[in-house]
This record gives structure tokens, C-alpha cells and sequence, in this order.
């Protein structure tokens, strides 16, 4: 594991934070997972831009801009040596008073964490993952907008420990129209009559770069590809189901709700997941 924290390299004892931290207080702060390859991460310029896109509708100043935040990544990635991993840049709104009033905290704590991160054993890429779907909602997009991939991720913890508690891997949140929005940290994505269809934005799914990278991939294959709407009749009759996230890669969906879906080949998913490798490894590289 390597911590950059305010500056500087720090190690894993020094890596704290106050208690007067808003982050921790109010989970008042931003977050963006980096997948590493080649020593590189993947579509950094995208991570970036959505967290400034965040930072600006939450009102939280970047004193030391984007550039820095980038400067922090390399430095982490770089120190930690391993070509391939996971990156954790967090962003909070920095220490305060105990009240929340943000105006009273001073600068944004920042940190990057450079580990390894497994969010399904192996063999479920392969098997596939079994969803339920969660007791909790996606909150409306006026009430905590899911498109900021802000550091409030209460409701996705609920949603996963609903999964574990019913024996399942990962649950699916629906908004409050009862559409599926996402999964508790991944994109879902529906393969239906030759057609690749994932939730819109406005359904409440984060802007995952996985799924534009998934969506661009489809699109260059000449896959049809459709933002729609999904509810579980939608899901449960698919052809192919799966879910898509830094950490999680592509990963194929076995049973939702105790109910098998797609019996077929996993055709589409195969040939995305196999571009997609291919493009993390070619852009990783070509970033060199
Ligand atoms: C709620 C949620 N949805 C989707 C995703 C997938 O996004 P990305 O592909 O950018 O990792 C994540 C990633 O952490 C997430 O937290």
C-alpha cells in the first residue's frame, strides 16, 4: 500500500485524518476509483474531470486545482511500484468546525491510496454474480444527486450488506419511480433483442467511466446501443445482464432475485470484456 496525503508520501501510520474532518463528520468530500495498468491509470483525464464536475456542484473549492490532484496520483502510482492495481484519490471537504457549515472548513484534505482491490472472487467472472434487489433506494437526483461520486456512500454500504445478509453478491438499487438505477458501486447493462441497453443518468446511475468506455466499445462493434429505462421484467428476460465498474471490471450477472437470467451464450459480454482489457492495455501504454 502507498499514501500520498497533503503533499507529500506519507506511511500508513502518519496517513490520519482529524476528527474535525468534514469528510468523516458529514462524509462531506469526493471520490474517484483509478484502475492502474502498465503503471499508468486508465482514462485519468476522465476520473479528473468528473471529480472537478463534483467538486463545482457541491460547492467545494479546489485551491491547488486539477493539476495538483493529478500530481498526487503520479506520485502515488509511481512510488508503489506495481505496474497493475487500484487507486483510491479522495477529496474531502477538509477540517471545520463540529457544526456542518462547510464555509468553516479551511483547505480540502486530499489523499491517494495505491492498493489492490478485489470486489468478486475470481470465479464469479466466470459463474457470475447472483443480485438482489436492495430494501434501500437511489435517492432522487434533488435529494443527493448520484451523478457527484460524493464521499456519502451509506446508502450503497446498506445495499451491499442487504446483498450479504440474503446470500447474494451485490444488490440492485431502484430510484423512486422503481426503475433500476445501478448496483451498490457498478453500472448495470442489459443485452436485449441484439441491443446493448444500460439505465440513463437520469435513473440515477453514476456517470461510470467503465460504461461510456463499455458504450464506446459496443458502438465501435457496431453494436446497437440504447439508454433505457430498466425494471426487473427488463433484467430478468434479457439475454445477457452485466455489471461494470473500475473495481469490478465486467462481470457477468447469473440470477437476479433468485431468478436466472440470460440462459444463452454470453456472446456480447464476452466481446466486451475482452475489448475492454485490450483497450486498458492499449491506453495505459500508449500513456507511457
Ligand atoms: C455508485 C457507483 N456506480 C457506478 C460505478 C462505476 O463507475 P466507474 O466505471 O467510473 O468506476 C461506481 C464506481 O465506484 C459507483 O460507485
Amino acid at each position: 500500500m502507498t499514501i500520498w496525503m497533503n503533499g507529500g508520501l506519507v506511511t500508513p501510520e502518519q496517513a490520519r485524518v482529524s476528527v474535525y474532518d468534514h469528510g468523516l463528520l458529514y462524509g462531506d468530500g469526493l471520490f474517484e476509483g483509478l484502475r492502474i495498468a502498465n503503471g499508468r491509470v486508465f482514462r485519468l483525464d476522465l476520473h479528473l474531470a468528473r471529480l472537478a464536475q463534483g467538486a463545482l456542484l457541491i460547492g467545494l473549492d479546489l485551491p491547488d486545482g486539477i493539476a495538483d490532484l493529478r500530481r498526487a496520483v503520479a506520485t502515488a502510482v509511481a512510488a508503489h511500484g506495481d505496474p497493475s492495481g487500484y487507486a483510491r484519490l479522495v477529496v474531502t471537504r477538509g477540517e471545520g468546525a463540529l457544526g456542518v457549515d462547510p464555509a468553516t472548513c479551511g483547505r480540502p484534505t486530499v489523499f491517494c491510496i495505491v492498493d489492490r482491490l478485489t470486489l468478486f472472487p475470481p470465479e464469479k467472472r466466470t459463474a457470475g454474480i447472483d443480485l438482489v434487489t436492495a430494501r434501500v433506494r437511489r435517492p432522487p437526483l434533488d435529494v443527493l444527486d448520484p451523478r457527484v461520486k460524493s464521499l456519502n456512500y451509506l446508502n450503497n454500504a446498506l445495499a451491499k450488506l442487504d446483498a450479504r445478509r440474503r446470500g447474494a453478491d451485490d444488490a440492485l438499487l431502484l430510484n423512486a419511480h422503481g426503475t433500476i438505477a445501478e448496483a451498490a458501486v457498478a453500472n448495470v447493462f442489459a443485452v436485449r433483442d441484439d441491443e446493448l441497453c444500460t439505465p440513463p443518468l437520469t435513473d440515477g446511475a453514476l456517470d461510470g467511466i467503465t460504461r461510456r468506455t463499455v458504450l464506446e466499445l459496443a458502438r465501435g462493434f457496431g453494436i446497437p446501443t440504447r439508454e433505457a429505462s430498466l425494471g426487473h421484467y427488463e433484467l430478468v428476460s434479457a439475454d445477457e445482464v452485466f455489471l461494470t465498474g473500475t473495481g469490478a471490471g465486467l462481470v457477468p450477472v447469473r440470477t437476479v432475485d433468485g431468478m436466472r437470467v440470460g440462459q444463452g451464450p454470453l456472446s456480447v459480454f464476452e466481446r466486451l470484456s475482452g475489448a475492454y482489457q485490450i483497450r486498458v492495455e492499449e491506453d495505459t501504454r500508449a500513456a507511457a
